[in-house]
């Protein structure tokens, strides 16, 4: 197959990727979290490919994107009062509602789970193009399963070329960190993952939120866990990672003192000139979280492209986006941590 790469100020471009689209073909779509793999939420055929073409287990459900509130209401259930709340503060944008189904959600959107996720993202490209297909539009981050998610359309090109019909190029993501999922499929509200909305402004709308385990622990293949995505190791450089958390100086001089001669270091702005002689990408300064969750995944796959045997990588702390980094950070070292 040969993918098409597209361009939002091309006229015709977004119509063109909004035909495909509603043609039960796969495209690579700009949101401001994460690139996004769509197709046809509603066409379980067309979402079949989606799965072929990253490599994913089917057991792992996909988020439905939205373009308008109101397409809500035939995805699900119902739609409770915290939704509404949680969508009135941060629709559009960087959070994923998990609520029961509607009935014409097919079973290889939600892997045989009874709920959906639902996003309306910011991104004026993708909500023009959920728009343009005029349907609702099923899309996982756009990466090969396992490998870092994808924030520019280079990203795409390089894990998805010859496997989709086209890539929309909407420039480079501006969160660069996947989506928060909450659900409210439960008794209690529950974090599934922390993403571009922060636990503290969920708990601002919703008050206290159960936070699951495996954002912050390994999860073993015995264990059901409440996003299946949350199991696999994910986000991860061909070279193996070490995430180093705690104070961020100390953490430095940890790295420093363990680096072997092949080893490449991702490490906060005011660090970088501690590692002379080895590969370094800065991911924006320590107590700068959103910048570092911009950077985080353009620098892990940067070492796919070099001959390093080893990475370490600076870990920011839990606050606010701090969380979600964190996170990938993590799920990319498969929870091999050093707390300094
Ligand atoms: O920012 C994002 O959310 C991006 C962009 C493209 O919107 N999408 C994305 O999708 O990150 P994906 O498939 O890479 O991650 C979705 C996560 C997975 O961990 C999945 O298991 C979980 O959300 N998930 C999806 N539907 C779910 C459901 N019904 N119940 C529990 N977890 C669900
Ligand atoms: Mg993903």
């Amino acid at each position: 197959m040969n993918t098409l790469l597209l361009h939002p100020d091309t006229p015709g471009d977004i119509e063109r990727a909004g035909a495909l689209l509603a043609a039960g073909q796969v495209v690579g779509i700009p949101t401001e979290t994460v690139y996004g793999l769509g197709a046809n939420a509603l066409d379980g055929a067309a979402v079949k490919q989606i799965f072929a073409a990253k490599g994913r287990p089917a057991d792992n459900p996909l988020i439905v994107h939205i373009a308008d509130f109101s397409q809500i209401f035939d995805l699900v259930a119902a739609v409770p009062d915290a939704a509404r709340r949680l969508a009135d503060a941060y629709w559009p944008g960087p959070l994923t509602i998990i609520l029961p189904k509607a009935a014409c959600i097919p079973d290889e959107v939600s892997a045989g789970l009874e709920t959906v996720g639902i996003r309306l993202p910011s991104h004026p490209v993708a909500r023009a193009v959920i728009r343009a297909a005029g349907v609702p539009i099923a899309a996982p981050s756009a990466n090969t399963s396992g490998r870092p998610s994808t924030t520019t359309a280079a990203h795409v090109m390089e894990d998805m070329n010859g496997k989709i019909a086209a890539v929309l190029d909407g420039g480079a993501c501006q969160v660069g960190v996947e989506s928060t999922v909450v659900s409210l499929a439960g008794e209690q509200p529950r974090l599934l993952r922390p993403g571009g909305i922060s636990l503290e402004q969920l708990e601002a709308v919703l008050g206290p939120v159960a936070v699951d385990r495996a954002i912050s622990q390994p999860i073993g293949d015995d264990v059901r866990v409440s996003a299946p995505g949350m199991k696999y190791r994910h986000y991860a450089p061909h070279a193996p990672v070490t995430a180093v958390c705690g104070d961020p100086a100390k953490g430095a001089a940890y790295i420093a003192s363990h680096l072997t001669a092949q080893a490449g270091v991702i490490c906060f702005d005011e660090f970088a000139g501690q590692f002379d002689g080895h590969i370094v990408r800065t991911i924006g300064r320590a107590d700068d979280p959103a910048a570092q969750a911009h950077a985080i995944f353009d620098a892990l796959r940067a070492f796919d492209d070099t001959d390093v045997t080893a990475i370490f990588a600076q870990c920011p702390d839990d606050s606010g986006i701090g969380l979600a980094v964190a996170n990938r950070l993590k799920k990319a070292a498969g929870f091999h941590v050093i707390e300094v």
